[in-house]
């Protein structure tokens, strides 16, 4: 159901829930302030609660009633990078509902940049928001998708197609006398390059960074963003031969008359692939065509440029198949992909 920007505006004043485009992916907003919106929240989505949700922000001075703190180094990056794809993990401020941090004493805040959202802040309050879609299945990146997800039932405001593509990074930092430490809890499209060049303008401190879930960050699950089919992802050196994708049918335990649709990421830039991604697997999710999905990447899909994509493929993936030697090697997920 779509609706628009003002009526959004009312239906979160109301209490109530609504999907809203960002730079990343659609996100399901509530007012923090609102227990009854935040508990839709989590109804909606099907999202256990111990999953906590990230606030949104259109000015910084609205941190004041989110955090007990922000260290000068983040205040910095923020500066740099905001608004954009970059969430800070920040002490909770004690008045912040539980409900949005799972009981954890850490909040998420991040401000979007996209100009409907920042108008619907400024006329409601900081909006909690996950991406838009079940719980476990791929993020939106059109309002159609939302739609989908949703049978209709939840109200959408449509800001077009988003532009990043792939859901921002999550970031936490404690800066010491000697270093700074920076801990990555989910790489996106603002890279652990980018952070530490921009932080080269502030500090000539070393910088630490440290990647991977942590008790801090339960979201971080194997299984997430999945389509509705498998998918398998395959390196650009594997023939692409009857014995692929029996190989795959076994694996699958489909019959050898199966079919797949391909999604050939193999000389595409990582910014562009982000950006095509979920809608590729929207697209094949619902595609008659389609028993898996075979996804081919190059050798660059092991580099860095790729991490934040990795992250997402590898926990969406059911297999993946490498060749060496003459000889084709199943994987379970990414696992010893090279
Ligand atoms: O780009 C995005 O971040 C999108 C758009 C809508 O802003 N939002 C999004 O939200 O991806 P969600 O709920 O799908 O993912 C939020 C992630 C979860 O994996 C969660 O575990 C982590 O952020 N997170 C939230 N609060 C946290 C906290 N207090 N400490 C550590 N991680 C946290
Ligand atoms: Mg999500």
């Amino acid at each position: 159901m779509f609706v628009s920007q003002s009526r959004a505006i009312e239906i979160l004043n109301q209490n109530k829930i609504v999907a809203l485009p960002t730079e990343t992916v659609y996100g399901l907003a509530a007012r923090y302030d609102s227990e009854e919106a935040l508990l839709q929240i989590f109804k909606t989505k099907k999202r256990p609660s111990f999953d906590p949700l990230i606030v949104h922000i259109s000015r910084k001075e609205q941190l004041e009633v989110l955090t007990r703190k922000v260290q000068p180094v983040e205040s910095f990056l923020m500066d740099q990078l905001w608004p954009g794809p970059l969430t800070f993990v920040l002490p909770k401020h004690p008045s912040v509902n539980p409900i949005i941090t799972s009981g954890l004493d850490f909040i998420a805040v991040r401000m979007p940049q996209h100009p409907l959202f920042t108008v619907v802040i400024d006329h409601t309050a900081p909006l909690a928001a996950p991406s838009a879609n079940l719980f476990g299945h791929t993020s939106p990146t059109t309002a159609q998708h939302v739609d989908m997800e949703f049978s209709g039932e939840v109200p959408i405001c449509d800001g077009g197609a988003t532009t990043v593509g792939i859901e921002s990074s999550v970031i936490q930092i404690s800066e010491a006398d000697t270093a700074i430490q920076l801990h990555i809890h989910r790489p996106g499209m603002i890279t652990e390059e980018v952070l530490k060049t921009t932080l080269l303008n502030y500090t000539s401190k070393e910088i630490k960074i440290t990647y991977g879930a942590t008790k801090a960050s339960p979201g971080h699950i194997a299984d997430h963003y999945q389509p509705r089919k498998p998918l398998v992802v395959v390196q650009n050196n594997c023939p692409i031969t009857a014995e692929t994708h029996h190989q795959i049918c076994n694996f699958l335990k489909l019959s050898f008359s199966s079919s797949f649709e391909t999604l050939n990421y193999s000389d595409k830039e990582p910014t562009h692939v982000a950006r095509i991604l979920y809608s590729d697997l929207h697209r094949l999710s619902y595609s008659p065509t389609a028993d898996y999905i075979l996804l081919v990447v190059n050798t660059d899909f092991l580099n860095d440029s790729w991490r934040a994509l990795r992250d997402r493929i590898e926990k969406a993936s059911t297999l993946s198949i490498t060749f060496k030697d003459g000889t084709f090697f199943t994987h379970n997920k990414l696992k010893n992909f090279q």
